[in-house]
């Protein structure tokens, strides 16, 4: 693990992205350990969302299917990634411990490797549960199944593109009790379905508004700039660009969460293209100013 105080994460994207997950999961679980008293500590929960195998080899194989799936475009940097370990595989061996951990996969082969864990980690064998589905569809029932007064959770939303729906982003914010960690397909999504002449097939505007939760990002996107000498005698339709695009979706957040952080990471390829934000979102009052500071200060290594 690198150092964060004043210093870039080393390695790659994925590298980074682990890495700020890790510590903060570490900080978490220290600071919830005698929370709110040392007789009855919070019920720790520790839920991977898009779990993969438990190693970051899932990447090359899946990243093509999705996109033939999703109509979403490449993934541009695989990376050498085999047998690296994985979010799922990370969570499991930070201490202090959580006291459940989910992992929640579309992959059928995929669980059947994140069953493995349990051997792997048979004193967590207990804690661990595997659930096979559409995350949007898992999230949602996991976020009103439980009443939330003595669980706390973090959450790491990592897709490979824009499957998440924001209707799942605001049942997460709904419970009030849970840390949520995404990674927004800045360069990788988003901005390459926001066409450059704004003409936008109809699947790709429905994929837009579910994922960013309403129909008003045609017009915060797409300038319309009157023509004005010979040289540019017609109106001109010009492209937010990416910055734009980032604060906007940072924006939708706050109005749903506690705190937000308010510069998300960025994960670039090696050629230093925007690929993702990493983005935080603290959905407990108590909880805002501890985690925000943790959050903050991790997210100033990854710019
Ligand atoms: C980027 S990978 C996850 C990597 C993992 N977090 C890690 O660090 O090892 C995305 C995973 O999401 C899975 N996936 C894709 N769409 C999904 C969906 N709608 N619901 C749940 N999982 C999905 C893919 O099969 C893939 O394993």
């Amino acid at each position: 693990m690198g150092k964060s105080k004043g210093q870039k994460f080393g390695g790659d994207w994925t590298n980074v992205k682990l890495e700020v997950i890790a510590k903060y999961l570490r900080a978490y679980t220290t600071a919830l350990k005698n929370s709110p008293t040392p007789e009855t500590p919070f019920h720790k929960i520790y839920i991977d969302a898009f779990a993969g195998t438990g190693y970051r080899d899932a990447r090359r194989d899946d990243a093509s299917k999705d996109q033939q799936n999703l109509i979403f475009p490449d993934i541009a940097e695989p990376g050498p990634q085999a047998l690296l370990e994985g979010s799922a595989r990370m969570a499991l061996q930070i201490k202090p411990l959580f006291d459940e951990y989910i992992f929640i996969e579309q992959k059928a082969a995929s669980c059947v490797h994140l069953e493995e864990l349990k051997i792997e980690f048979p004193h967590l064998a207990d804690a661990i549960s595997v659930q096979q589905g559409d995350a949007n569809i898992e999230i949602q029932s996991l976020c009103v199944a439980r009443s939330w007064k003595m669980d706390r959770a973090v959450l790491f939303l990592d897709p490979f593109g824009m499957q998440v729906d924001w209707r799942t982003i605001e049942s997460i914010a709904e419970t009030k009790a849970i840390d949520l960690w995404l990674l927004f397909p800045l360069g990788i999504g988003v901005n390459r379905l926001l066409t450059r002449s704004g003409d936008i097939p109809d699947p790709w505007r429905k994929r837009l508004s579910a994922f960013l939760g309403t129909d008003d990002w045609y017009d915060e996107f797409y300038k319309v700039e009157a023509g004005s000498d010979t040289l540019f005698p017609q109106e001109r339709i010009i492209k937010a660009s990416m910055d734009v695009i980032g604060r906007y979706f940072n924006n939708r957040l706050k109005t749903i969460f506690e705190g937000v952080a308010e510069t998300p990471g960025v994960l670039r390829n090696s050629a230093n293209n925007p690929l993702y934000l990493l983005c935080f979102a603290v959905g407990n009052k108590n909880g805002r100013p501890i985690a925000l500071n943790i959050a903050e200060h991790l997210l100033k290594a990854v710019r």
